[in-house]
């Protein structure tokens, strides 16, 4: 049976606007002139959705905004990347949240954000459950990331997902109002390919050791455990007890490692879509977050298929030459 979407993308698109070079003696003058000061996508749903779109695959977005200007540049994003975004809900009276992100001259940053904006206040009501079963898989971008997705709302989602056979796929957070593993052990019973970062991973788990972190994981019921390990590249272990670990791009320098992990997901994903094996799906996501590394910003690395494709022909020569 065709469906109309390969994969379906429910979480966070927002604004971020970065400022930098900004440092703490910033309040001493009237005012502070900065380089460039303009708002970039944000949210890990929306930047998944970007690049799984850019790989040549049909997206569509579950999200919400609010009825304004950053609404609207979210929705002309969406459709100059050909991304399917009837999905994102516009509720009146909210706005859509933005990240301000203060960044000193030698990389230290902290963020503003709203604490009533759009992120903060999507529900489930905002996930159109009747229509997740146009995808073929549904990513859950991320855990956390969307505080009023808890438990109960991840469950409903991933059961109606279930029932009409679509892969999942979940990435995560640190979480942000101390929920625990146990919080999010149902729902994580759902989840086919989970990506946590090593250090949320740690936190999430009280362990250090990759494989006792997986284990952990796969003790909920995960499918896959892959824990991106930075420049190291990633470590999976499966239901099945096979444990894979698959090395970074060699030879990078990371400019920005802001989106890494939903880069990393989106190359992923897309590697699921096309049947790759599970390291082959390591590959392509490593290779397609080494890119993202070396330019500011979660979307402005990946651009087009070819890039990933000749990415990945030199990954592939480092394999054999190492
Ligand atoms: P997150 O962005 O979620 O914190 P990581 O920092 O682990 O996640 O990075 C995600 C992925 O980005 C890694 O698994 C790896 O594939 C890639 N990556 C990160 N840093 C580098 C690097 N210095 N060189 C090559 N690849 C990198
Ligand atoms: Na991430």
């Amino acid at each position: 049976m065709g469906k109309k979407l390969d994969a379906v993308c429910v979480g966070a698109a927002i604004v971020d606007i970065p400022l930098q070079p900004v440092n703490r003696d910033m309040f001493e003058v009237e005012s502070f002139p900065l380089q460039q000061i303009s708002m970039t996508i944000g949210g890990d749903a929306i930047n998944e959705a970007t690049i799984m779109s850019r790989l040549g695959h049909k997206i569509g977005l579950m999200s919400m905004v609010g009825r304004d200007a950053v609404g609207n540049y979210i929705m002309e994003h969406c459709e100059k990347n050909g991304i399917d975004y009837s999905g994102i809900q516009i509720r009146e009276g909210i706005d859509t949240s933005i990240n301000v992100g203060l960044v000193t001259a030698d990389g230290e940053r902290t963020f503003v954000t709203n604490r009533n904006g759009s992120l903060w206040k999507m529900t489930i009501k905002d996930v159109d459950l009747s229509r997740l079963g146009e995808a073929k898989l549904l990513s859950l971008a991320s855990i956390f990331n969307n505080p009023l997705l808890d438990c109960k709302a991840l469950v409903q989602i991933f059961q109606e997902a279930k029932k009409q056979d679509m892969i999942i796929c979940a990435d995560m957070i640190k979480a942000r109002l101390g929920e625990t593993l146990e919080d999010i052990r149902e729902a994580l019973g759902y989840v086919d390919y989970f990506f946590p970062n090593y250090d949320e991973a740690c936190l999430m788990t009280g362990e250090e050791e990759l494989e006792k972190i997986a284990d952990k994981f796969l003790d909920c019921g995960i499918g896959h455990v892959v824990i991106k390990t930075g420049k190291k590249g990633c470590y999976i272990k499966s239901q099945d007890g096979s444990v894979l670990e698959v090395p970074a791009m060699k030879g990078i320098t990371a400019i920005d490692t802001i989106g890494a992990g939903d880069n990393f997901a989106s190359g992923f994903i897309t590697a699921i879509l096309e049947g790759k094996t599970l390291k082959e799906c390591a590959e392509f996501a490593n290779v397609t977050a080494s890119i993202s590394v070396q330019s500011i910003g979660a979307t402005t690395g990946v651009q087009s298929r070819e890039q990933v494709e000749e990415r990945l022909k030199e990954y592939y020569e480092q394999q054999k030459g190492k």
